[in-house]
């Protein structure tokens, strides 16, 4: 998952004011085209304005105006809409004729409107004369369009008819082109849809905000053999009566909804079918002759929505779901009600050619999506500041669903190395920013879809949910969802639901974690005093940069919990900690016995021991009687607490050491993530081979253990183990992994044995790291062969692991060919970034000299952050904070700007980290070697 934010917006005065007389605009093709050029001239005036992240003018722009939502005296019932997407010309023609009503008399209609061309419009009120609108006035900067009538249109009912042109882009967002291979090897393109968050104004004028819901009523003009699909089943397919190529598809109309869940899809698919055991028809379109691939994700789905409908005690509302792989995808997936559209990635699976990570991440991004059908679609945030409640519990929801459908992933232990970790190391930035957060334009909109949202939404709801208790959480949810079913809600109305189910002050404990950005760190001593054990403690705000003294402290309401070695995994007391400092008497714990804060790792909070209590908990690693769970986090704490120079880095590395018999995957994950860290910063020093060494030394005794083949009886995450160790030791250039790779590899491309799905990532990152040319040659050859996204998008990913300084620019220059699609160009790039020194540098200068294509293919979306993210996060030199802040000073990226503040801040704190540090884990790691004396 891939996620990344004050406020900076796009500026432009250039406002393009168009007044036109419909009548005069009567042929939709050469208003399209000329029009499209006129576009093209406002979008370089889009990105040429900003304010700086202090909200300040930067230098010669002017202020912007405060952003403002739309007027609420014209306001949408039904919307019914035909489109004419032409695949050919790339162009779309589009009839509204929307139900609306008029709250207060107005001689002005205002919508959302951007990139298309209105030809005629007209207002008629109900049983009355139509009336032409004789102006429209477009308000690009605003993505809005005034529609000016010659009488007021009265308060009541009306029906407002637009005629309008637009363009299928190819900016994967609104209504745009994806293109496709046909199996004759010929080109073609599908017309699909991205309107979250801010672009069902892209393919139709519309009340584009979650507040404003309507029904649609959808029909699409087609050519006959395609697919056409929307969020509602088909009532009416019928031959088109100007082209005999052409039929008009009808869709049923749907229940009341926000625009950015609509979607329409049109192209060539196969699909696979099922039902659900609640009668919900399920299908799973593919592109044409992969059928087969979409039954994985069939079973999951058809298995998910029950589990939903059981655990909300709401059914799924509409008679039909479909999943769709799009080839050209900018997110993962989008939840559009009743057709989710994924990546190929996150829904395709071959039982030949998937790896075990691949069938993870399509059972969670399912889980995810589909979620959203009540959560999101059903009840919708009031406005965007809410978003977290969407992403933040689905993001939660996806893992309960994945542990009910694959319990042996044991999800819940990674949910923590992927999600929490990740949520606490970006919260504990200056430049983090609150969960509620508020935002107004669509780049601070687009801003929002980070770590934050997701991960940290997703940790605290998890916090909550142990907080209250499963039984009481479902009855809050259900009541929630039925209050708000088919309307919006904001977060305090969660809150207000699930304080009614609970009898728990929610919103006092909740608003302390989703108002204010930031979590505690929990400083805890013992004392003891005959059986009892005394625990003094006390919370202060973690700062990646170490305490911060003297500055206002904020404080949270946070629950803890204690476990003691008697039994670690159960809960011995519970307390909610309220104030900055407690003291808890826990009896009947003898002195040697343990005493662990935060077992399951569920708060959301870092934990400074005392030594005596921290040197008590050690041997727990050791002899595995801590659970994996809390081996995880006390590692993942102290690895966190180095880089804010709380404690010595050599005190970790001694920490790794003790988890050479650490058996669960997750746990050596989390591991060997942060051991990548490491090595990523003393990548810049001379000693970085010393920690290649140590890293060989912890993982040889697991590799070895676990060989290269996999053993009868064995499962998922002895799949998922072995993959990652062979991949670490192949990095690190453990000479018999590195044999061994080459050989399979060789026997691979020969086509004498190939290589399981699960050795591959790890065989082909072995191989190239330590290739040349010809290894790199024959990587792009198999990347040209391969038929799956998935094994493209695997070889992508480490192509960067190669070392010759020429050979990377090969790399750099291949992620903006044809060959790779253009949502999968960032990780290429980030795999040149991640993988060393020189490519690290190399990546910044490619994004550099590229910034003008890059910015362009991604409209300055969040996978520029991404991009962004990916390429400067490593740097550890002061020197190139400021060069990544002037660059984007000179080069701004408003979606970007949180992101590019907190790669700086990261910049600055590993230049910090490396100064402090780097002699002592230079000694440490040479004396560990030295023969004793
Ligand atoms: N609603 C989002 C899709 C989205 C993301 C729209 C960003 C606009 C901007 C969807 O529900 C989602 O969260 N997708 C994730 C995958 C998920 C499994 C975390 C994504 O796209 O990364
Ligand atoms: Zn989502």
């Amino acid at each position: 998952m891939l996620l990344l934010l004050g406020r900076r917006v796009p500026l432009s005065f250039v406002h393009r004011l168009t007044t036109c007389c419909p009548s005069s605009l009567s042929r939709p093709v050469l208003v399209s085209s000329v029009l499209i050029k006129l576009r093209a001239i406002t979008r370089i005036t889009h990105s040429t304005v900003f304010v700086s992240a202090a909200g300040q003018n930067t230098g010669t722009m002017p202020e912007r105006r405060p952003f403002v939502r739309l007027p609420t005296d014209v306001y949408p019932v039904n919307y019914g809409l035909c489109l004419k997407p032409d695949l050919i010309d790339f162009t779309f023609e589009g009839k509204l004729e929307a139900l609306v009503e008029v709250t207060q008399a107005t001689n002005q209609i205002v919508m959302n409107c951007a990139d298309i061309d209105i030809i005629t419009a007209s207002f008629a009120p109900q049983g009355g004369e139509e009336i032409n609108a004789t102006g429209f006035n477009y308000q690009n900067e605003d993505e809005k369009v005034t529609l000016s009538f010659p009488s007021a249109l009265q308060k009541g009912s009306g029906t407002l008819k637009i005629d309008f042109v637009g363009e299928l882009n190819d900016k994967m967002k609104g209504f745009y082109r994806s293109k496709y291979t046909a199996s004759a090897g010929e080109i073609r393109y599908a017309a699909v849809t991205q309107f979250e968050a801010t672009d069902a104004r892209r393919a139709f004028p519309c009340w584009d905000e979650p507040a404003i819901k309507a029904t649609f009523d959808i029909a699409l003009i087609v050519p006959k053999d395609r697919v056409a699909l929307s969020n509602m089943n088909v009532i009416d397919r019928k031959p088109y009566p100007d082209d005999e190529n052409l039929v008009e598809v009808k869709f049923a109309t749907t229940p009341i909804m926000s625009t950015y869940l609509v979607a329409f899809v049109i192209g060539e698919y196969d699909y696979v079918e099922s039902q659900s055991s609640d009668g919900v028809t399920v299908r799973v379109y593919t592109p044409v002759g992969k059928a087969e691939q979409g039954k994985f994700a069939l079973e999951v789905a058809t298995k998910t929505l029950p589990f939903y409908k059981d655990y909300f005690n709401v059914p799924y509302p509409l008679p039909k779901i479909d999943l769709i792989a799009i080839a050209d995808f900018a997110a993962g997936a989008m939840e559009n009600w009743g057709l989710v559209t994924y990546r190929e990635t996150a829904l395709l699976i071959d039982p030949k050619n998937s790896c075990s990570s691949s069938r993870q991440w399509v059972a969670l991004v399912v889980g995810h999506e589909l979620a959203h059908q009540w959560f999101g679609n059903l009840v919708t945030m009031e406005w965007w500041t809410h978003l977290w409640l969407n992403e933040g519990f689905a993001s939660w929801i996806e893992y309960l669903c994945v542990d009910h459908c694959f319990p042996e992933y044991d999800i819940w232990t990674q949910f923590v190395s992927a999600d929490y970790t990740r949520a606490l190391d970006l919260d504990a930035l200056d430049s983090s920013h609150p969960i509620e957060v508020n935002v107004g334009h669509p780049s601070e909109v687009d801003e929002i879809f980070d770590a934050i949202s997701y991960s940290k939404g997703a940790s605290v709801i998890r916090m909550l949910h142990n907080y209250i208790g499963d039984e009481d959480f479902r009855k809050g949810m259900n009541a929630y969802l039925l209050k708000f079913q088919h309307k919006n809600a904001s977060t305090e109305d969660l809150w207000d639901c699930l304080e009614q189910a609970s009898g728990k002050p929610i919103a006092a404990v909740m608003g302390s974690w989703t108002k204010q950005m930031g979590f505690p760190i929990i400083v805890v001593d013992q004392e003891q005093q005959g059986d009892d054990r005394i625990l003094k403690i006390s919370q202060k705000k973690f700062c990646a940069s170490g305490p911060h003294n003297g500055e206002y402290c904020p404080s949270w309401m946070v629950p803890i919990s204690i476990c003691t070695s008697e039994d670690p995994k159960c809960t011995k007391l519970k307390v909610l900690l309220d104030r900055p400092e407690t003291t808890i008497t826990l009896s009947g714990v003898n002195p040697d016995q343990w005493v662990k804060i935060n077992p399951g790792t569920v708060g959301f909070y870092r934990i400074q021991y005392s030594s005596s209590m921290l040197e008590s908990l050690l041997p727990g690693v050791r002899d595995l009687s801590l659970q994996p769970v809390d081996r995880l986090g006390l590692q993942n704490d102290l690895f966190s607490l180095s880089r804010a120079g709380m404690i010595s880095t050599v005190e970790v590395l001694k920490l790794m050491e003790a988890f050479v018999n650490e058996p669960n995957y997750t746990v050596w994950s989390d591991l060997s993530c942060n051991l990548g860290v490491l090595s990523s910063l003393l990548s810049h020093t001379d000693f970085h081979e010393e920690i290649q060494e140590f890293i060989r030394d912890l993982f040889t005794p697991i590799g070895l253990e676990l060989g290269w083949d996999s053993k009868p009886g064995e499962g998922h995450l002895d799949a998922l183990l072995r993959g990652l160790v062979l991949g670490k030791l192949g990095k690190a250039g453990h000479k018999p992994t590195l044999e061994e790779a080459r050989r399979r590899f060789r026997d691979h491309v020969d086509g004498k044995q190939v290589l399981p799905a699960d050795l591959r990532s790890p065989v082909y990152l072995t191989v190239l790291k330590h290739g040349d040319s010809a290894t790199l040659d024959t990587m792009l050859k198999l990347h040209k062969q391969a038929d799956m996204q998935e094994e493209k998008n695997r070889i992508e990913r480490v192509l960067g692991a190669i070392s010759a300084p020429d050979l990377i620019q090969k790399v750099l220059n291949f992620a903006l060919s044809e060959e790779v699609r253009p949502q999968d160009t960032v990780s290429v790039i980030g795999g040149v970034a991640g993988s060393s020194k020189q490519g690290r540098k190399a990546a910044w200068k490619f994004v550099k000299d590229n910034w003008e294509e890059l910015y362009n293919r991604y409209q300055g979306g969040f996978l520029i952050s991404r991009l962004i993210k990916l390429t400067v996060d490593g740097f550890a030199i002061d020197k190139m904070a400021a060069e990544v802040k002037s660059f984007f000073e000179s080069h701004p990226a408003p979606a970007a700007e949180r992101t590019v503040q907190q790669c700086c801040e990261n910049i600055l704190l590993n230049a910090a980290w490396l100064k402090r540090d780097a002699d002592d884990i230079h000694q440490y790691l040479l004396q560990r070697k030295a023969p004793p004396v």
